[in-house]
């Protein structure tokens, strides 16, 4: 990797992170592609499945993060036969990823979690993020105060959240359930809540979809002036979001609009990794083939020291 390669994955990290704090996408979330040049950071983000291990990953010898490379892969071959195929790495997309997130997240939920039960309750949650007991909440929401409304919203809109993400209502959320809170993206069973939250900025007369006006106010909001030529894309993208071509976006074509296909990207990312590091082109993988181009696999800052040095 050089080092213009090597910059180029910080700065996508460093927008990563930015974007993560705010909402918590996961590494999957960055663009494979950027400019039609392919994004190492995403190849490391979808092995190691979480910020917090690619991080790790940065900072080890090469040695080290070769030894590190060959459990994980030793862990990816399920069937043993010391090949990895494009079935093997697929999978990827969702339960290797889910596990290092998992891990990731469980910092984050001890921050929330005061009484170390190894869960959170909403009132645990409300009063560490937002400084609010049941009460105090209940006392603010009556008052209609304007000042109030931002973080009475915001709050609202956090409580909806994590009645989606309790799935079995006991209302508390442990690991697994935290992470779908943290990671919404990810998960099936918080699309709703992401679906209503896009309705909720953007379907301004409330019919519950959003027309090619509201679609493009916002698009225009985020792109200040807009020329004749970016106004045919738009309309161009919004046809191709309206599948059924009835001049609104319904709540189906919103999740396929804005939510992730997981399952594709991991399927783009197996194929990608396969036709880059199979040398030999038998369609498989050996511990050989992935150590060589180890990385493009995972990132090592001390290989960029190195690089330094040599210059
Ligand atoms: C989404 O909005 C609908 C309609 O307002 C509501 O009934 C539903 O509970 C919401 N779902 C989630 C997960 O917030």
């Amino acid at each position: 990797m050089t080092v213009r390669r090597y910059v180029t994955a910080l700065l996508v990290l460093a927008c990563l992170a930015l974007v993560s704090s705010h909402d918590q996408h996961s590494p999957i979330d960055i663009q494979h592609y950027e400019d039609g040049k392919h994004n190492d950071a995403f190849d490391h983000a979808a092995i190691l499945g979480s910020q917090e291990a690619l991080d790790e990953f940065e900072k080890l010898a090469p040695s080290e993060a070769k030894r590190k490379l060959e459990r994980i892969v030793h862990n990816m071959d399920l069937n043993k036969d010391d090949f990895v195929t494009q079935d093997e790495l697929t999978p990827l997309g969702s339960s290797v990823i889910r596990v290092t997130q998992r891990r990731g997240t469980g910092p984050i939920m001890a921050h929330y979690d005061a009484n170390g039960d190894d869960s959170v309750t909403w009132k645990e949650y409300l009063q560490k993020e937002h400084d609010y007991t049941l009460v105090k909440l209940e006392t603010d929401r009556a008052k209609d105060d304007v000042d109030l409304a931002q973080t009475l919203q915001l709050v609202e809109e956090n409580e909806m959240k994590f009645r989606a993400a309790d799935v079995d209502k006991t209302g508390s959320l442990d690991l697994a359930e935290f992470a779908a809170f943290t990671h919404p993206y990810d998960y099936e069973h918080m699309h709703e809540f992401e679906v209503n939250m896009t309705l909720k900025a953007q379907d301004r007369n409330k019919d519950g979809s959003i027309d090619f006006t509201e679609y493009s106010d916002e698009e225009e909001c985020n792109a200040g002036d807009v020329s004749e030529e970016d106004k045919v894309a738009n309309q161009e993208q919004f046809d191709r979001h309206d599948k059924n071509k009835d001049g609104k976006l319904d709540r189906d074509e919103i999740r396929a609009w804005v939510l992730p296909n997981n399952q594709a990207l991991a399927m783009e990312e197996a194929v990608h990794l396969i036709h880059e590091t199979d040398s030999n082109r038998d369609g498989q993988l050996s511990m050989d083939e992935i150590l060589d181009k180890y990385t493009l696999w995972v990132g090592s800052a001390a290989q960029t020291d190195t690089l330094h040095e040599e210059l």
